[in-house]
């Protein structure tokens, strides 16, 4: 049976807390909330506590894990060096959704990042982590709290609906506010690059850095080496097939002939499309075999984000078996956002004039 201990997400009950960093300490595994999405904790330091979050996702054993810390003078033993620009990122952006991937040091367990010589370092931006971390006592390796392969969990719901049984407790803060996984930026390469877009945008960090790199989502070609080896999987993906659609070059809306292009085959469609879309849609959204879910509106992405892997996660339950998803413009976090709805239709784009 998983424990779930029920907290105030700005004021967490310190006796829940202490339950749970007991678990961890003692090699257990720990879902929390974050800023971002829930991550299924266990003791960094530890390659059997490592290797039992590998077995409940059912994740691939190449792809390394995010060290998490509360405290930035956490970080210098976890690392090889530490280059003054990654010093200058963890105090304008920490906490807060950016990963650092730096040489690591040798007091993580192997199994963080198998064969590789870098770790990815975060300090969320999330009361209920940041205690956790700090009354444990630990780095805490976390990835996030699905079942490998399925849309991130921004919720206990969703955690528990994925490892129930599985894990020993998750510490229930409520809903997640980015909704988006953190950034994962490489420093360990000339320009810098983002291996992952997530809740810190490129023009943030750009602002600070300069020119990034950004590492293309899917993988095209045969022999392409993925930088990350978390980018070679197939990711956030619900159960239906989805297909990202782009508007065509005359500015019409063809996510209503996608749909029912694929409703005439028999299929039961979801359609995830902006507040702004449906709305122009009107009642022509009721209709029956096809649904429509409101994925936020195009002027506040942030809500796009916050929403987007429930809503992956509620066409499931509506058993729809293909996702047309609207494509979204690629800034700020519309970046974030693309990568996902491109990974979770493995790369198939759809076009107006197609
Ligand atoms: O917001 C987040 O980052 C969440 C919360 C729980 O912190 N965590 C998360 O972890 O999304 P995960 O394991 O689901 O995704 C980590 C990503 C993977 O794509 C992985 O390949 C990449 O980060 N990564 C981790 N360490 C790396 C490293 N040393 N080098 C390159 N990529 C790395
Ligand atoms: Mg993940």
């Amino acid at each position: 049976m998983t424990k779930v201990f029920r907290v105030d997400p700005r004021d967490p009950d310190e006796r829940y807390l202490q339950a749970a960093a007991e678990i961890l300490r003692s090699g257990g595994l720990v879902a929390f909330p974050t800023e971002t999405v829930y991550g299924l904790g266990a003791d960094a330091r530890s390659d059997a506590a490592v290797a039992r979050i590998f077995e409940a996702k059912g994740r691939p054993q190449d792809n390394p894990l995010i060290v998490h810390v509360h405290s930035y003078d956490a970080v210098p033993a976890l690392v090889r060096e530490l280059p003054s620009r990654a010093e200058v990122l963890m105090y304008r952006f920490w906490p807060g959704p950016l990963t650092l991937v730096l040489r690591k040091s040798g007091i993580l367990a192997e199994r963080v990042s198998p064969g590789l010589e870098t770790v990815g370092v975060r300090m969320p931006d999330h009361e209920v982590a940041l205690r956790l971390i700090r009354i444990a006592g630990l780095p805490v390796a976390a990835p996030s709290a699905n079942v490998s392969g399925r849309p991130s969990p921004t919720s206990p719901t969703h955690v528990l609906r994925d490892l129930d049984g599985r894990i020993d407790a998750v510490v229930d803060g409520g809903p997640c506010g980015i909704g988006v996984e953190s950034t994962v930026l490489d420093l360990t390469v000339v320009p810098p690059a983002i291996l992952r877009p997530g809740g810190t945008t490129r023009e943030d960090i750009e602002e600070v850095l300069g020119d990034v790199v950004v590492d293309h989502p899917v993988q095209t070609e045969g022999d392409w080496a993925p930088r990350s080896p978390g980018m070679k999987y197939r990711h956030y993906a619900p159960a239906a097939q989805v297909y990202l659609v782009e508007t065509g070059a005359d500015g019409s809306d063809p996510l209503a002939r996608f749909a029912e292009e694929y409703h005439i085959r028999g299929l039961k469609v979801g359609v995830l499309a902006s507040s702004e879309r449906c709305s122009a849609m009107g009642e022509r959204v009721e209709r029956p075999g096809i649904v429509w879910i409101d994925a936020g509106s195009e002027r506040d992405l942030a809500s796009v984000a916050r929403d987007l892997f429930d809503n992956l996660r509620r066409f499931d339950d509506l058993g729809v078996d293909v996702i047309i998803a609207q494509a979204f413009p690629e800034t700020g976090m519309g970046l974030a956002i693309m990568n996902r709805l491109l990974k979770a239709a493995g790369g198939r784009v759809l076009r107006g004039e197609d």
